[in-house]
């Protein structure tokens, strides 16, 4: 075992973890940050996206160990205090951007820092950065739309592109 200190949503998070110990294990048994979810063990659903030092990593890919010193968001720290959405939470619940809400966390934790690095992403920069996030549900089209309303974009040419099929 050795000792792991990070700064998770802004607070300070010390344990003691497995050199296996796997990042997403640490968030969510030691920290109980269960919104961060596990959904494969392929590292392909996406649904454990966290930001480390602002980026997006699926945090089943990663060591609590080589987290050590590093800043981390879980999907915990995107609402406001006052339970107030951010704009891309807010942006999936106005669209209809989720069902059963698994893969939610991972998307918005995606997409957030898609618009950190795009803030004017057009559909299919949202589809390819989406690449590495699974949804079972949804179809993805309502996951793009709301992204798009997210960074202020028109969302009518999308719906005419449902429209049309
Ligand atoms: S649990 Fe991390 S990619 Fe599926
Ligand atoms: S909303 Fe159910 S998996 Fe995406």
């Amino acid at each position: 075992m050795s000792q792991v200190t990070m700064t998770v949503n802004g607070k300070t998070a010390t344990g003691d973890v497995e050199g296996r110990t796997l990042l997403v294990h640490f968030l969510r048994d030691e920290l109980q940050l269960t919104g961060t979810h596990v959904g494969c063990d392929t590292s392909q659903c996406g649904a454990c996206v966290v930001h480390v030092d602002g980026k997006a990593v699926k945090s089943c890919t990663m060591l609590a160990a080589e987290a050590d010193g590093a800043s981390v968001e879980t999907i915990e720290a995107q609402a406001a205090d006052d339970g107030t959405l951010n704009v891309v939470q807010q942006a999936f619940q106005d669209h209809h951007g989720l069902q059963c809400g698994f893969c939610t966390p991972g998307m918005v934790m995606s997409a957030t820092a898609l618009l950190k690095e795009n803030p004017k992403p057009t559909e299919a920069e949202i589809r390819h950065y989406l690449e590495g996030n699974i949804c079972r549900c949804t179809g993805y089209h309502n996951i793009v739309k709301s992204i798009m309303a997210a960074s202020g974009q028109d969302v009518d040419s999308i719906a005419a592109e449902v429209a049309a099929q």
